[in-house]
């Protein structure tokens, strides 16, 4: 009998597999960094048939590292970057354009009309989500307006639209099934989180011909069969997620009030809501968690567009830093009272600003200003913008007592001392800086038999480390302070 599973964790800057057993106990992991490209000024792409290979590749090196064959593997669970956007070909399996990636920002101007047509509130009712380019549906819409043939293509039911998590499902099904799942359906500014299906009004208000539109599914759900080559045999697709749903999962954040943080490329901020949505009177967005056996788990986000991103742009473009790690080193010889400020608006700012066109600061620099203020800076501007998604919680009648934190920036003690002192929330480090991969693994275990309930999922969660704030309240206030005037300050600005 097939005694392992494999977790494929598709992010924006890397693709990962993991195996993991029947304990859910991580067993091997292979990962592969992944380019973006940057056609114009806030333009964000990816190559698709090089995310896909990227994933095959992981899969296979995963399993043989594992000392494995595909007839071990019981099942796959997808968790995968959200609004990522992607068309393609039904005949060919071509793309018809590069993956627009959800930090894409060429579509403010739609947005800035949506906003300016009253339309904003009626989004926010239907999806949960607010105006902004993040989200697939202005993507998609500008791919069959700027695309050669796409929309004449899409009307005669000739193209798919899909997320990430539905590429790879049509890639490795050998182009046999085109599906998502709900959590990732309510990203796309589509889908109807209320009704739980794609919403007329709209598509028709996008413009978008419904024959593109995948099927949507249950997260665990038998979403088809990988096709013998890919793997050396066959194997079930068991789980699809969206990353950030599935850390709040992996976290084992089953209950309603419980939440968490990843620090990947971008910051996700997610707190379970339960059966109901909460309306976000703070921009946050209202999401779906989960959706099991037709009943659905909400959940409420905030979303800041750069955090690992951030310290990336450290070693890519500035070339102060040769690995991520090094962050840590540099900012020690630093402080939180030092002058820099970095406002991380490369990408826009999200959650709670919500400003597509402010573009990135660094305020207070001095003739010391040197790598270690900008290691500070850049690792306290997450911790910042943390505080800032939770003062909006907060505000929206939710308070996190302490934050689970996963992602590759845990790694950092410096940022989660940081984080817990200017944030004022104790800081928990789960087990496993792959929460991701975990809550996908654990949906597709669920799917086996393996657990009964959601709730099993609990005992599998451990804390490998706690962060409390050492710093005083006045003092983190007074920081935060700045740093929101500083950033409201570049808002104004406008260049
Ligand atoms: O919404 C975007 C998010 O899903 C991207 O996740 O892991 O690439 O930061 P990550």
């Amino acid at each position: 009998m097939s005694k392992y599973l494999l977790a494929i964790d598709q992010g924006t800057t890397s693709s990962r597999a993991i195996i993991f057993n029947q304990a859910l106990q991580h067993i091997a992991c292979a990962q592969q960094e992944l380019t973006l490209s940057y056609p114009k000024p806030g333009w964000v792409e990816q190559n698709p048939e090089l995310l896909w290979h990227s994933v095959q590749h992981c899969m296979l090196t995963a399993i043989q590292q594992a000392g494995l064959s595909a007839n071990d593997i019981a099942g796959i669970g997808i968790s995968n970057q959200r609004e990522t956007t992607l068309i393609w070909h039904k005949g060919s399996g071509k793309t018809l354009y590069p993956a627009i990636v959800w930090q894409d920002r060429r579509t403010s101007a739609q947005c800035q009309l949506l906003k300016n047509a009253g339309l904003e509130p009626m989004l926010q009712q239907k999806t949960g989500l607010l105006a902004d380019p993040y989200f697939s549906a202005t993507k998609l819409a500008w791919l069959l307006d700027n695309v050669p043939h796409a929309r004449e293509q899409a009307q005669r039911g000739e193209l798919c639209f899909g997320t990430v998590d539905c590429y790879l499902l049509w890639c490795l099904t050998g182009g046999k099934v085109h599906a998502t799942d709900a959590s990732n359906a309510s990203r796309t500014m589509l889908f109807n989180i209320h009704q739980q299906c794609w919403d007329d009004e709209l598509l028709q208000l996008f413009n978008i011909p419904a024959p593109l539109l995948p099927q949507v599914r249950d997260n665990a759900s038998h979403f088809g069969q990988t096709q013998s080559e890919i793997l050396g045999n066959t194997i079930p697709v068991l789980s699809m997620i969206g990353d950030q749903q599935s850390a709040l999962l992996g976290q084992a954040c089953i209950e309603k009030g419980m939440g968490k943080s990843t620090y990947g490329t971008g910051c996700f901020v997610v707190v379970n809501t339960g059966t109901q949505v909460l309306n976000s009177q703070h921009k946050l967005l209202s999401t779906v968690g989960w959706r099991l056996a037709g009943k659905t788990t909400y959940a409420l986000e905030g979303s800041i567009f750069m955090a690992g991103a951030t310290v990336q742009w450290l070693r890519d473009k500035l070339g102060i830093i040769q690995h991520a790690r090094d962050t840590e080193a540099l900012a020690r010889q630093s402080n939180y009272h030092q002058s820099e400020l970095l406002i991380p608006a490369f990408t826009g700012l999200g959650a709670p600003y919500w400003q597509p066109g402010v573009q990135a600061a660094l305020f207070g620099m001095t003739r010391n200003t040197g790598p270690a203020q900008l290691a500070a800076a850049a690792l306290c501007s997450v911790a910042y913008q943390s505080r800032d998604l939770l003062c909006a919680m907060q505000q929206d009648g939710i308070s996190i007592d302490s934050l689970r934190v996963d992602g590759g920036m845990t790694a950092n003690y410096w940022f989660l001392q940081a984080l817990a002192d200017l944030s004022q929330t104790p800081v928990i480090r789960c087990h496993t800086s792959d929460a991701t991969a975990f809550g996908a693994a654990f949906l597709a275990a669920l799917q086996l038999g393996w657990f009964n309930q959601m709730a099993d999922i609990t005992a599998l969660w451990q804390s490998d480390a706690q962060f409390s704030p050492g710093l005083a309240a006045n003092t983190a206030l007074a920081l935060h302070q700045r740093w929101q005037r500083a950033t409201t300050a570049l808002i104004a600005l406008n260049l």
